[in-house]
C-alpha cells in the first residue's frame, strides 16, 4: 500500500508533525552551535577548521617540551637518527612500551649525565631518568580517549538513528521523484555510519578529519531537506482542503 501523502493527513496530524519537525530542526541547530563552541579553539584560532576536528580526535602531538628541546637547545647531544626515533615515538603517542624498547637506551646514553635523578640540576633542567619523569616533559595530547569515543558513538548511533527514523516516517509522505526520495531517506543513515567510523579513523590518522566534516555536512543537509520539504508540502501551496 502506498503511504498516505500529506494531503490526506488531517489537521491534528499536521500540527503534530510540524511541531516535532520544528523542534528537531532547532535541536539540530543547537547541536551545531555546541560543536562550534566546543571545537573552535583547539588550534588557537577562531572558527572551526579541519585542524580543530583533527585536534579533538587525534590530539596535538607535536610541540611538547621534549620535542622542542631535542630539536633546539639539546639537539647537539643527539645523532640525527636518534632524534628521529624520539620524535616518532612522541608522535605515536609516547607510550611506555616504545619508551622502554627504543627511547630509554638513547636517553640513558646521551642525556642522563646532565638529567639524572641524583645529580645537581638547574630549575629548568628536568629529571629524565624514568618513564614518568620523561612523560612530564612529553605531555602529549592524544585527543579523545577510546573510552569517550565509544561512549559518544553509541549515544550518537541510538539518538540519531531514532531521530532519522521518526523524521523519515513523516517525510515518506512527501511527493517527490522516487529516486530522490529514496536517496534523501537513506543517505543520512549512511552519513552517520561513515561519520562515526571516521572519528575512529581520525584518532589514528588526522587526515580523516575531512571525512568527519563531509559526512556531518551530508547528514545535516539530508535532515534539513527532509524537514523543510515535509513542512513545505504540508502547509505552503495549500494542498487541497485539509481533512478534519
Ligand atoms: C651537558 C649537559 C646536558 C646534556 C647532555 C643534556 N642536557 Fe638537556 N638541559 C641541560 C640544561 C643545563 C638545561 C636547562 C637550561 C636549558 O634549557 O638550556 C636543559 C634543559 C632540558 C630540557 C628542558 C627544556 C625546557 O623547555 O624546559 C629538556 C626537555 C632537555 N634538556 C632534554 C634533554 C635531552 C632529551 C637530552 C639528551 C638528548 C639532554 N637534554 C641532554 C643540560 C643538558
Amino acid at each position: 500500500m502506498q503511504a498516505k501523502s500529506f494531503r490526506d493527513v488531517d489537521l491534528h496530524e499536521r500540527l503534530l508533525y510540524s511541531a516535532f519537525l520544528i523542534l528537531m530542526g532547532v535541536g539540530y541547530l543547537m547541536a551545531m552551535a555546541y560543536l562550534y563552541v566546543s571545537h573552535q579553539m583547539h588550534d588557537g584560532k577562531p572558527g572551526v577548521s579541519i585542524e580543530d576536528i583533527a585536534f579533538s580526535y587525534y590530539g596535538n602531538r607535536s610541540g611538547t617540551r621534549l620535542e622542542s628541546a631535542i630539536r633546539g637547545t639539546m639537539s647537539g647531544f643527539l645523532q640525527p637518527e636518534e632524534r628521529h626515533t624520539i620524535v616518532a615515538w612522541l608522535q605515536e603517542g609516547g607510550y611506555r612500551p616504545g619508551y622502554e624498547g627504543l627511547v630509554r637506551p638513547i636517553i640513558e646514553q646521551r642525556c642522563l649525565a646532565c638529567h639524572g635523578r641524583d645529580i645537581p640540576r638547574a630549575p629548568g633542567q628536568p629529571d629524565l631518568s624514568s618513564y614518568d619523569s620523561v612523560h612530564e616533559v612529553a605531555n602529549i595530547d592524544t585527543g579523545m580517549s577510546l573510552l569517550s569515543l565509544l561512549r559518544v558513538s553509541h549515544i550518537h548511533l541510538f539518538g540519531i538513528g531514532m531521530l532519522l527514523f521518526a523524521v523519515g516516517m513523516i517525510f515518506r509522505r512527501a511527493q517527490l521523484a522516487a529516486p530522490l526520495k529514496v536517496t534523501l531517506i537513506l543517505l543520512p543513515y549512511l552519513a552517520v555510519a561513515v561519520d562515526i567510523l571516521a572519528w575512529f579513523l581520525t584518532k589514528w590518522d588526522p587526515h580523516y578529519a575531512v571525512t568527519v566534516v563531509t559526512a556531518g555536512v551530508v547528514l545535516g543537509g539530508a535532515l534539513a531537506a527532509q524537514i523543510l520539504i515535509s513542512l513545505y508540502q504540508m502547509w505552503w501551496p495549500w494542498r487541497g482542503k485539509i481533512v478534519r
